[in-house]
């Protein structure tokens, strides 16, 4: 049986394999992981430490850097891609209500989607911007920081099984059409219209290391900050206001906030709920 102080210790020990880890990630591949939160980031090593059949956090340490097909695999564990059409309707509804008419009075608009994952988030919000008849003047940019998602959010190809949700969160988010008009069904998968990509750009983006690339009307990013460290949300939503234009829209979701942030003067909240808030300086 191990005592208390001997996993004290074996704690300590483990949190310095895990920033060697993190480390030698950052330095070789230069994916930076070292202020992810670490009860998370612990979770997610450990489940890759046993799935290569190894015993310790250093042993995964020594296997991806001499196998970047290993950082790959451990890359998918760290970047939890869980997403769904139209997930947390209410965002949606909240989006049309309040955003979508100061959208109509631009003649162009850049949105940015941080953190897109498959792509399911990105679909959505084409899918809302052609029902209120704005997406021909709209460019979507949709980023995250692993290729292998990015690749599935270009294909526009989901599993047919996950459309029951996809339906209820988009009567739930307001869709004012079918459903399944938007795609096609062909043996286990739905194809969606590639019309909704069309205005679309997918690009590998990673926010804690890459600079600004445009200037933008609305960025979204939800679900993403849950998995940084206070330093971490702080630089990245210096990375946002950076990249917003005056009167842009940050779209965050129930999940996150900007109230403790240093950025948090510069907006005012549109909804307090949704977390949806406006550039104001
Ligand atoms: C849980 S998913 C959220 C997907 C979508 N935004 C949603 O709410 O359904 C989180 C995504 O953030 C991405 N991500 C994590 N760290 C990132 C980083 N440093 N730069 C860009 N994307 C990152 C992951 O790859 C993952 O696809």
């Amino acid at each position: 049986m191990t005592t208390a102080v001997e996993e004290t210790e074996k704690l300590a020990l483990e949190e310095v394999e895990v920033q060697l880890l993190t480390e030698g990630i950052y330095r070789h591949y230069g994916f930076d992981f070292r202020d992810y939160s670490l009860p998370s980031l612990r979770r997610r090593i450990w489940k890759r430490v046993y799935a290569e059949g190894l015993g310790t956090v250093s042993g995964l340490q020594e296997k991806v850097l001499h196998d970047s097909q290993a950082m790959q695999r451990l890359l998918l564990d760290l970047s939890i891609n869980t997403t769904a059409m139209f997930r947390d309707p209410t965002f949606y509804v909240a989006f049309r209500q309040r955003v979508v008419p100061m959208l109509r009075t631009y003649p162009f608009v850049r949105i940015w989607h941080a953190g897109c994952s498959t792509g399911e988030e990105v679909y959505s919000m084409a899918i809302l911007l052609q029902e209120e008849g704005l997406y021909e003047r709209c460019r979507i940019y949709a980023t995250d920081i692993n290729e292998q998602v990015l690749q599935r959010a270009k294909d526009g190809i989901f599993p047919l099984n996950t459309m029951q949700e996809n339906t209820s969160n988009y009567i739930a988010a307001g869709g004012n059409g079918t459903f399944s008009e938007y795609y096609t069904a062909r043996y286990d998968y739905a194809i969606f219209r590639p019309s909704l990509r069309e205005n679309v750009v997918f690009a590998q983006h990673n926010l804690v290391t890459d600079a600004s690339f445009n200037h933008f009307n609305v960025i979204v990013c939800r679900n993403v900050f849950i998995y940084f460290n206070n330093a971490l949300q702080d630089r990245v939503h210096k990375l946002f206001l950076q990249s917003l234009e005056m009167f842009g829209i940050l779209g965050l979701g129930k999940k996150e906030t900007i109230r403790y942030t240093s950025v948090a003067e510069h907006y005012d909240e549109i909804d307090a709920e949704e977390r949806l808030y406006r550039r104001v300086r």
